[in-house]
């Protein structure tokens, strides 16, 4: 839909991407409910978008919410409806990089809730009133990890993984409805999303970096083209491709990437994080 008619509920609106998010959509001339877990961030956050964009408080707004929890995500939902929502990004994320048996349970089960059980549990508090609306968008952020296994992010990968059947599964679900269904996937991303020993494995391996401000135009895109996925970067969206149609393709391609993950992890045990 048109920028100029989107009312935007973006969750991880207070992080590396969100923030450029917001701004990108606002100076679009969409509408922006920010969410994040601390109203002291949301609230300093609106104060410096809305100097910049002139906004009033129904214009701009914020709702805090801790995604792991099911009821939040209930009063989320509830005052983004009465909000006049049409449109849900689902921004907020977790990281967690590392072996499968260097990362504990509660990593497993926070990343988990934040990326896949949280988007699934807030679209469909969501969805009766996103029914109504003449046209409604919910856009996923995932991630190229979501369509590539890479090692050290088996279960940041399933979690995006996971999110990416979601969205496709819904949007054949919904198809003929108002609500169109969307997946982004970036590639890394220059925010404090990726830890020290993520951004040295990344180096390591040769993996590019995109800007939070450019996958945040690709959001500003998405919404106008209704496109149902996207993957940024090449040649990831090659490789994408490649996995898809033969996913044994790339295993001995990324060997390299699992002597550097157990270099990087006995170099750690040696110096402490
Ligand atoms: N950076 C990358 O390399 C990269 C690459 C591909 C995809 N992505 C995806 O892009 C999205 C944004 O990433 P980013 O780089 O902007 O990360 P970031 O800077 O760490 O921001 C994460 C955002 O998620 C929110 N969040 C985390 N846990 C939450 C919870 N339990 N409840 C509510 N909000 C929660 C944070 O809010 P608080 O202020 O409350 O912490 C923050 O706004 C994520 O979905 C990530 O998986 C990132």
């Amino acid at each position: 839909m048109k920028a100029a008619q989107a009312r935007i509920l973006l969750t991880g609106a207070t992080g590396g991407i969100g923030r450029e998010a917001a701004a990108a959509f606002l100076a679009a001339g969409a509408r922006v409910l920010l969410s994040g877990r601390s109203p002291q961030a949301l609230a300093a956050l609106r104060v410096r978008l809305a100097r910049r964009h002139a906004l009033g408080e129904d214009d701009l707004s914020w709702a805090a919410a801790d995604l792991r929890m099911p009821q939040e995500v209930e009063a989320l939902a509830e005052h983004a409806a009465g909000w006049r929502c049409n449109v849900l990004v689902h921004a907020a994320g977790a990281p967690a990089f590392g072996a499968l048996d260097a990362l504990d349970a509660v990593t497993l089960a926070d990343v988990l809730n934040t990326n896949l059980l949280a988007p699934m549990l807030l679209t469909r508090a969501l969805l009766p009133h996103l029914r109504r609306q003449r046209r409604a968008q919910v856009l996923c952020v995932g991630s190229v990890l979501g369509a590539i296994g890479l090692p050290g992010y088996s279960v940041y990968g399933a979690s995006k993984s996971g999110l990416r059947g979601f969205a496709e599964a819904l949007r054949r679900e919904l198809a003929g409805s108002a609500v169109r269904v969307q997946y982004l996937g970036p590639r890394s991303t220059r925010t404090s999303f990726n830890t020290a020993q993520a951004q040295a494995y990344a180096k390591e391996t040769g993996s590019a970096s995109d800007s939070a401000a450019s996958v945040a135009a690709a959001l500003v895109q998405m919404l106008a083209s209704e496109a149902p996925e996207r993957f940024l970067g090449f040649p990831e969206k090659l490789a994408v491709r490649l996995n898809g149609l033969v996913p044994t393709a790339l295993d001995g391609g990324f060997r390299g990437h699992g002597r550097t993950l157990a270099t990087l992890a006995s170099l750690q045990e040696r110096t402490g994080p």
